[in-house]
C-alpha cells in the first residue's frame, strides 16, 4: 500500500499522525531503571533506535546542508522509522573562539568548499551566516520539532575524521585532549541546550584509543565529566563509554563506575564487522557468530544483567549498504538477532550519504549510510526492511508493571 503512494502524501499522514499521537507517546526526560531506560514520569520503557549524523569533522557543520533544507532531511529519518539522531560534535567548536565563533559561510571559505557553501545558500540560506555553535543549536531545534530525541556525542577535541589511534583526540592527554578543556566543552554543551526537552541525552567520548589509556585515568576524568553533565544539566542521560574505541567496558565487572547520578547513567558501546575478530569469512558462521556475540557479552554487555544493570546503548554499527563487503554482509547477519534478542537501545552509523569534507577530500561518499549520496533516497530500501526487526521495542516494562525492587 505505501509502494503505491508518493513520498509526499505518506510524509503528510505521518506528520499529522505525530502531531496527534507523537506527543502522548511519552513525556521527556529519561531516566534508568535496572536495564531500561525509562519515560521519568510515566517509568514505562523508552527505546532509543537512533541513527548518527555527523557534526565534528573539520568544517564543524552538520553534514548534508547543501542537499536540502534541514527539515526534509529530517523528516526522512522520521519516514526511515528511527526516533532519535546521534548528533556529534568537537571539543573545539565550544571551547575555542577561533573555531566556534567562525560563521559556517566562513568555515567552508576557509577550506574552499564552495560547492557545499552554495549548496547551504541555496538550501538553507538562514544558517549560512550563523556562527558554527548557533547552526548547530538550530539542527538541534530542527531535530526537535520534528519529534526526535537526541544524543548529543562528543566526539574529537579537534575537529576531524575520527578515529586513529595517534591522532591527537585518543585519550585524556593526547595532544588535543587536554583533560580540563574536555570539562568545559561538556559543560558548554549541558548549559546551552538546558530546557531543550528533545536533548535527551549527552555521551561523554567516541571511542577513547591509544598509547596513552590507562584505568586510573579513565575513573578520574570519567567521574569528573559525569559529575559536570550532570550538575550542569539534571535531565540528560550521560552516556559512559569504554576503552579500546568503545569496545571495553569489562573493567567495571571488577570496579564498577561508582556513579548513577540520580539513575541517569547508561553505558555505551561500538560493534563493526573488524572488531573482535577477522574470521568472517574462514569460519562458518554460527560459530564465528557465537564467538563475536560472547566477546560482545564479556566486553559490555554483561552490563544490562544482574543485581546493577544498567542500559547499554550500541551506539555505533553498521555496514557497506552496498553489500560488497563480505565480512560485513556475514556480521550484520550475526548482529542483528544478536541485537535483537538483548533488545539493546542503539544507534546506526549512520545517515549522512556524503561529506563536505573528510581526510583531504571534498564531497566524498559514505558507503555506510541509509541515505545515497545525493541525501535523496535510500541507498538501499531492503537495507531500512532488515532494521525494522531493531526497531520494535520487543521487550520492557511499561508503568503498570513495574514492581518494586
Ligand atoms: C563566541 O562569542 C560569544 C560572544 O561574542 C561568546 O559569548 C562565546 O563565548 C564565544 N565562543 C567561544 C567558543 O569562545
Ligand atoms: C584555498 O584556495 C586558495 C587560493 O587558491 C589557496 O591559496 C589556499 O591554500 C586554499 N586553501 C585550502 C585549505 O585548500
Ligand atoms: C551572509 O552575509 C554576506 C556577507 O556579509 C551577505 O552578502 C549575504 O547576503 C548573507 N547571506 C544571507 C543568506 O543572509
Ligand atoms: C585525567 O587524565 C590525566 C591524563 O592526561 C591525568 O593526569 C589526570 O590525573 C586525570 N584525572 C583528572 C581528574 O584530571
Amino acid at each position: 500500500m505505501f509502494a503505491k503512494m508518493g513520498m509526499k502524501t505518506l510524509h503528510v499522514i505521518l506528520l499529522i499522525f505525530l502531531s496527534l499521537f507523537g506527543a502522548f507517546c511519552y513525556s521527556l526526560p529519561l531516566s534508568t531503571r535496572g536495564r531500561w531506560i525509562v519515560d521519568s514520569e510515566t517509568g514505562s520503557r523508552v527505546k532509543l533506535t537512533c541513527l548518527n549524523w555527523a557534526a565534528h569533522i573539520d568544517t564543524m557543520v552538520t553534514e548534508g546542508l547543501h542537499t536540502q533544507p534541514i527539515k526534509d532531511i529530517v523528516a526522512k529519518v522520521t519516514l526511515m522509522g528511527f526516533n532519535c539522531i546521534r548528533l556529534t560534535y568537537a571539543t573545539f567548536m565550544w571551547t575555542r573562539p577561533d573555531y566556534g565563533n567562525k560563521t559556517v559561510a566562513q568555515s567552508l571559505d576557509s577550506m574552499n568548499l564552495t560547492q557545499a557553501r552554495e549548496g547551504i545558500a541555496r538550501n538553507n540560506p538562514q544558517l549560512l551566516n550563523l556562527s558554527l555553535q548557533d547552526a548547530y543549536e538550530a539542527v538541534v531545534d530542527a531535530i526537535g520539532a520534528n519529534g526526535l530525541m537526541l544524543v548529543l556525542d562528543n566526539h574529537v577535541s579537534k575537529p576531524m575524521w575520527c578515529c586513529a589511534s595517534e591522532d591527537g583526540n585518543g585519550f585524556f592527554g593526547d595532544m588535543f585532549f587536554d583533560p580540563k578543556e574536555w570539562i568545559e566543552g561538556l559543560t558548554q554543551v549541558a548549559s546551552r541546550f538546558k530546557g531543550k526537552p528533545q536533548v535527551v541525552a549527552m555521551s561523554m567520548r567516541n571511542e577513547l584509543r591509544g598509547p596513552r589509556q590507562n584505568l586510573p585515568d579513565w575513573y578520574t576524568n570519567m567521574t569528573e565529566g559525569a559529575k559536570a553533565i550532570h550538575s550542569t544539566n539534571p535531565d540528560v542521560l550521560v552516556l559512559v563509554s569504554g576503552l579500546n574505541f568503545d569496545l571495553d567496558l569489562s573493567f567495571l565487572n571488577t570496579t564498577p563506575f561508582g556513579l548513577t547520578l540520580d539513575n541517569k547513567v547508561v553505558y555505551e558501546a561500538h560493534w563493526y564487522s573488524f572488531d573482535f575478530t577477522q574470521q568472517w569469512q574462514t569460519q562458518p558462521l554460527n560459530r564465528v557468530c557465537g564467538q563475536c556475540a560472547d566477546e560482545f557479552q564479556r566486553e559490555a554487555a554483561f552490563l544490562i544483567t544482574g543485581d546493577n544493570a544498567a542500559p547499554l546503548i550500541l551506539s555505533e554499527f553498521g555496514v557497506d549498504v552496498r553489500g560488497v563487503n563480505q565480512d560485513d554482509n556475514r556480521y550484520f547477519n550475526c548482529l542483528l538477532p544478536t541485537v535483537a534478542d538483548k533488545d539493546l537501545d542503539w544507534a546506526l552509523w549512520t545517515l549522512q550519504g556524503s561529506y563536505y569534507y573528510r581526510e583531504g577530500k571534498a564531497g566524498p561518499e559514505e558507503v555506510y549510510s541509509v541515505l545515497d549520496y545525493n541525501w535523496d533516497k535510500p541507498r538501499d530500501p531492503k537495507y531500512l526492511e532488515r532494521l525494522t526487526i531493531l526497531q520494535q521495542t520487543i521487550q520492557g516494562i511499561m508503568s503498570s508493571s513495574l514492581t518494586e525492587s
